[in-house]
């Protein structure tokens, strides 16, 4: 009496179940079939009890099933047993779909059977997918933006500058051009970060230990953040050697610490810590583009707010930000994906309401041996001096405020508006001793051409690219000399003026 109970109220709450519920035999053989099951696969119970699970699955599972059980059952191997593997699943019409599948073994008349609970991934993944496919399309629209107001930025900021040097000794009018300094670079600021995120920043990958980049990174944060917040950075005996951008690293996990601080306004700890992981296919879940294997793993943890599956979902966005208009950009985050995904890693957010965040770096790992020779401090060349400089620019803005940075230096200036007319003035006799030229110019001649060419004319002639795009994503347009001298944009008149310095007394 009291096991036909037990089974009907057994059967009632496997009927109601909105998961997938299967009961299969040590050899595959399916026993049970839920409601929930039959909507999923699109099978009656009638019709796959009896027969071998394997109907239910596409390759490469189909083929491993057997094996798994028979390798479960003499070993022991837990490969089948556990919760949460995403795998797929093949409805009758033939198409797969994702699922989530946890199995558990019970024994009935002294022979082991499995239970696996399945719950369909398909509308998750979707969502997933739609929302990386947004993330594309908004990096590629932001990366256009970001790229066009680095030119302008240039100009500003290049115009301002000159403006300051040449009203010291009128203190209304200077602080009005200082004014416009600190807010163009507030605008590199955020171009910066928007490149980043759009994965178009140029990036100095090398070899860093993570543990002693945070252990550096202490006195840097202790003195930006408020005296409420607690640090704790927890670090491994061993290195943790990443290959990554070491600047772009710092500032990722700066920002990570201001969000964190944001988080926790009445105070809390903040935790920083770095770990060499093992990351497996299963554990990856959705993200299908990152490589199962080791990484260098910085996390960092802290103890406030956390957040809602809504603003968790989207808080890699740019210009997603829920604070108050003024108080945040929303890129500080977007810069900090774009940078590890423009690194070859992965980065994760963990969190809910009031439980705290957790966000996890995942860089490649390097070894000691890929480590480069250090290289010996650049001596700094004084700026300024006397040769022909014969500058190349599409950009009438950039042109006019390279020339006459250029000219305030001492230099000789000759200018061309694209590499055709470069050329033109070299072939007519013009004797550069530099040329500064953009590389993405109209009129058929990149800066890369006008360069080859003009040095066929004059051999020894130096050269200084200028870009808004770095080197890496100009190598997709074709023959990128990686050892070129590149000076990006926007660029400061100091940077100009020593870059050109530094490539006129550089060796031929
Ligand atoms: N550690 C955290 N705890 C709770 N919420 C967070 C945390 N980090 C980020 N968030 C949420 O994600 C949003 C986006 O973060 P992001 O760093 O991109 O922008 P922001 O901090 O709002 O602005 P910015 O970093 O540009 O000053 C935040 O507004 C906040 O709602
Ligand atoms: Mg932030």
């Amino acid at each position: 009496m009291h096991a036909l109970e037990d089974h009907s109220r057994f059967r009632a709450v496997v009927d109601t179940a909105v998961d997938g519920v299967i009961l299969i035999n040590a050899e595959g053989v399916i026993l049970m079939f839920n409601p929930a099951c039959e909507r999923l696969f699109e099978y009656a119970a009638h019709e796959v009890i009896g027969r071998n699970v394997k109907m239910l699955m596409p390759e490469p599972y189909c083929s491993g099933h057997d094996g798994y059980i028979a390798n479960y059952l003499r070993t022991g191997e837990r490969k089948i047993i556990g919760i949460g593997r995403e795998v797929l699943g093949r409805k009758r019409s033939g198409a797969t779909f994702p699922l989530d599948l946890s199995v558990g073994e019970a024994e009935e008349d002294g022979r082991p059977i499995f239970v696996g609970i399945i719950r369909d991934l398909t509308e998750r993944k979707a969502a997933e997918m739609a929302q990386a496919q947004k993330m594309e399309t908004v990096g590629q629209l932001s990366g256009g933006i970001a790229h066009d107001f680095n030119n302008l930025l240039t100009v500003i900021l290049g115009h301002a500058e000159a403006l300051s040097m040449r009203l010291k000794d009128q203190p209304d009018l200077l602080r009005m051009s200082d004014t416009i300094i600190g807010a163009a670079e507030h605008g590199a600021e955020l171009t910066r970060r928007l490149l980043a995120f759009s994965r178009r920043q140029r990036l100095q990958p090398d070899v860093i230990d993570c543990n002693d980049l945070l252990r550096s990174m202490v006195l840097l944060l202790r003195g930006t953040l408020r005296e409420d917040v607690e640090l704790r950075v927890s670090t491994e005996p061993d290195p943790v050697l990443a290959l990554a951008d070491a600047t772009q690293l710092e500032s990722a996990v700066l920002n990570l610490a201001l969000n964190a601080q944001d988080a926790m306004p009445d105070g809390g700890a903040l935790t920083l810590a770095s770990s060499e992981v093992e990351l497996h296919r299963g554990s990856l879940g959705s993200n299908i583009d990152v490589k199962p294997g080791r990484y260098a793993m910085i996390s960092v943890v802290d103890e406030g707010s956390g957040m809602p599956p809504h603003v968790r979902e989207r808080a890699f966005e740019p210009f997603f930000t829920t604070k108050e208009v003024g108080k945040g950009s929303g890129l500080g985050l977007s810069m900090v994906y774009g940078f590890v995904r423009q690194s070859g890693g992965h980065v994760t957010i963990h969190s809910e309401p009031g439980l705290g965040a957790s966000v996890r770096l995942f860089l490649p790992v390097a070894t000691e041996a890929a480590k480069p020779p250090s290289k010996s401090a650049p001596e700094t060349p004084s700026a300024g001096g006397h040769e022909i400089v014969l500058v190349a620019e599409d950009d009438p803005f950039v042109r006019g405020h390279a020339i006459a940075s250029l000219q305030d230096f001492g230099y000789r200036v000759l200018v061309a508006p694209n590499g055709r007319e470069a050329l033109r003035l070299i072939a007519g006799g013009a004797r550069p001793d530099l040329l500064f030229t953009d590389i993405v110019m109209p009129g058929g001649v990149s800066g890369w051409e006008l360069a080859a060419r003009a040095r066929e004319l004059l051999p020894g002639l130096k050269v200084l690219f200028t870009s808004g795009y770095p080197l890496e994503s100009l190598a997709s347009r074709g023959h990128v000399d990686r050892q070129a001298k590149l000076l990006a944009k926007p660029y400061r008149v100091a940077e100009l003026a020593r870059r050109v310095r530094e490539t006129l007394n550089a060796p031929a």
